[in-house]
């Protein structure tokens, strides 16, 4: 499973990254709002830090601007992804966009049809959105189930279930099982997949016998 993180803060990117284990970043519109940086230089500069896919969103609505704003986003670098709407001038504009090479993240998905139609537009990946899902009462996982589900029925689809909206380490255990491919997750979620308190009891345990030894390995 390749984990990316859902943020658009550089020096957060930089720090999960240095521990080799980041696959991928990706930004929506609202993360940009709150870096308060230019759209363009912060993309420019985070595609400069992962090696794998930087999902930036366009912010037109009709499918020719959507184009537009598509290759000018994937100018800035090899592994930007451009990020679209699940509309129909979105699913337009992916078609294209998937032809001319470029990788493309339908966004806004919450239903496992609207998945589909994204698979059949080309898309590199499909970002169902299970925090707003739970948020509204409705079960958000089962959209990632459903989604793997009809997705396993076609092996020719090659798009690939990107689980977003993610909330708490849960999620990721849940999508996990399911298969799914990619999620991607707030810094302070990743960051919190590694704590056990049994894991930090143990290491004090071990560190503390250690010490009374008197030897070092080194
Ligand atoms: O980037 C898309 C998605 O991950 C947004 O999550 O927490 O705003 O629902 P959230």
């Amino acid at each position: 499973m390749k984990f990316f993180v859902d943020t658009a803060e550089v020096s957060e990117i930089e720090e999960l990254a240095a521990t080799g284990l980041l696959d991928g970043v990706t930004t929506n519109p609202s993360l940009i709002a709150k870096s308060g940086r230019p759209m363009l230089e912060v993309v420019r500069e985070i595609c400069g830090l992962v090696d794998g896919p930087v999902s930036a969103e366009v912010t037109a609505t009709d499918a020719e601007a959507m184009l537009a704003e598509g290759r000018r986003l994937a100018d800035l670098a090899p592994n930007v992804c451009v990020k679209l709407p699940l509309t129909w001038d979105g699913l337009k504009a992916c078609r294209q966009l998937t032809r001319e090479n470029i990788q493309v993240n339908v966004t806004l998905c919450f239903s496992a049809v609207q998945a589909l139609l994204a698979a059949k537009a080309g898309a590199t990946f499909i970002s169902p959105f299970v925090g707003r899902l739970d948020d509204i009462g409705q079960d958000g996982m089962q959209l990632i189930a459903d989604i793997c589900e009809v997705y396993a029925q076609y092996p020719m689809l090659e798009t690939e279930v990107l689980v977003a909206s993610v909330r708490h380490p849960v999620h990721l255990l849940h999508a996990a099982k399911l298969g799914a491919d990619v999620a991607t997750l707030p810094p302070q979620v990743l960051k919190k997949l590694v704590e056990h308190p049994l894991t930090d009891k143990g290491l004090a345990g071990f560190l503390a016998d250690w010490k009374k030894t008197g030897q070092s390995i080194l």
